[in-house]
């Protein structure tokens, strides 16, 4: 599903990510843990095509389709989406007419027709009850002056929404509480399937007990340097990122 081959990405002429090679297919929940600063979220806007980041080599490939020469946009298209760290607010937007704008500009896309809006609705209150949002958050503008708790709930109710093949998820349980925590676990759960893979981005062990990854992946200044099974965040979690990282000595 997502093929990422030795990628190097610098930001403001300073090299980030150094070479990273990365297999994720399809159905697969893969976890990349890594200390502060080791390129985790540079990694993911990278992949979602954020403007500023200066791809030197390398490739990204989704489905077997190119994605460095697509738009943001584009990219969305084809089915991906992301959990930003730090979900972005939209003063003067309505997180409904938000929602329905981003998944009519997909479906326009892929030359689908709009969806009707009284099922548009339905989906939503469906969506939004799941993940404990009040439908009046829902007329209120997008993130603004949401908890942080509120507004990673808004992003797993866009993903159940837009329904991407590939979703990245960038420290989801940060600004969490644990109750919080287990409602978006419980949504991002949810959409677990066969078609459908995850990258959960995180630094603590903590979350992956909610949303159990099938690999983990251990990132460290700009690449993978140590891939196993669930056991594996276990252990960083004993032991720290000591091992792997230079910058925490
Ligand atoms: N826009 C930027 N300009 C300069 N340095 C950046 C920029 N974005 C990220 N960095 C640097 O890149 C490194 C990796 O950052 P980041 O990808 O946010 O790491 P992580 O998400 O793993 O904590 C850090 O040293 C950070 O300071
Ligand atoms: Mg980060």
């Amino acid at each position: 599903m997502l093929e990422i081959e030795n990628l190097h990405v610098s930001v403001a002429g300073k090299k980030i990510l150094d070479g990273l090679s990365l297999s994720v297919p399809a159905g697969q929940v893969a976890a990349i843990m890594g200390p502060n600063g080791s390129g985790k979220s540079t990694l993911s806007y990278v992949i979602a095509g954020r403007a500023d980041y200066d791809v030197t080599e390398g490739s990204i490939r989704l489905g077997g389709v190119d994605l460095l020469d697509k738009t943001a946009a584009e990219r969305a298209a084809l089915g991906l989406f992301l959990v930003f760290q730090y979900p972005l607010e939209i003063p003067g937007v309505a997180t409904m007419t938000f929602l329905k704008a981003a998944l009519n500009a997909q479906r326009k896309m892929r030359d689908e027709a709009e969806m009707a809006i009284p099922d548009f609705m339905k989906r939503v209150r469906e969506a939004a009850a799941r993940l404990n949002i009040p439908q009046d958050m829902l007329k209120r503008p997008v993130n603004l002056g949401f908890s942080g708790g509120e507004k990673k709930r808004m992003e797993i109710l866009q993903m159940a929404l837009l329904e991407p093949r590939f979703a990245i998820l960038d420290e989801l349980d940060s600004g969490l509480d644990i109750d919080a925590l287990r409602i978006c676990a419980d949504g991002v759960n949810a959409l677990r399937s066969k078609e459908r893979s995850l990258l959960v981005i995180t630094h603590y062990q903590r979350l992956l007990d909610y949303i159990v990854p099938d690999v983990v992946h251990v990132m460290s200044e700009g690449k993978i340097v140590r891939s196993g099974g669930p056991e594996l965040a276990l252990e960083l979690e004993k032991s720290g990122y000591a091992d792997y990282a230079s910058e925490a000595a």
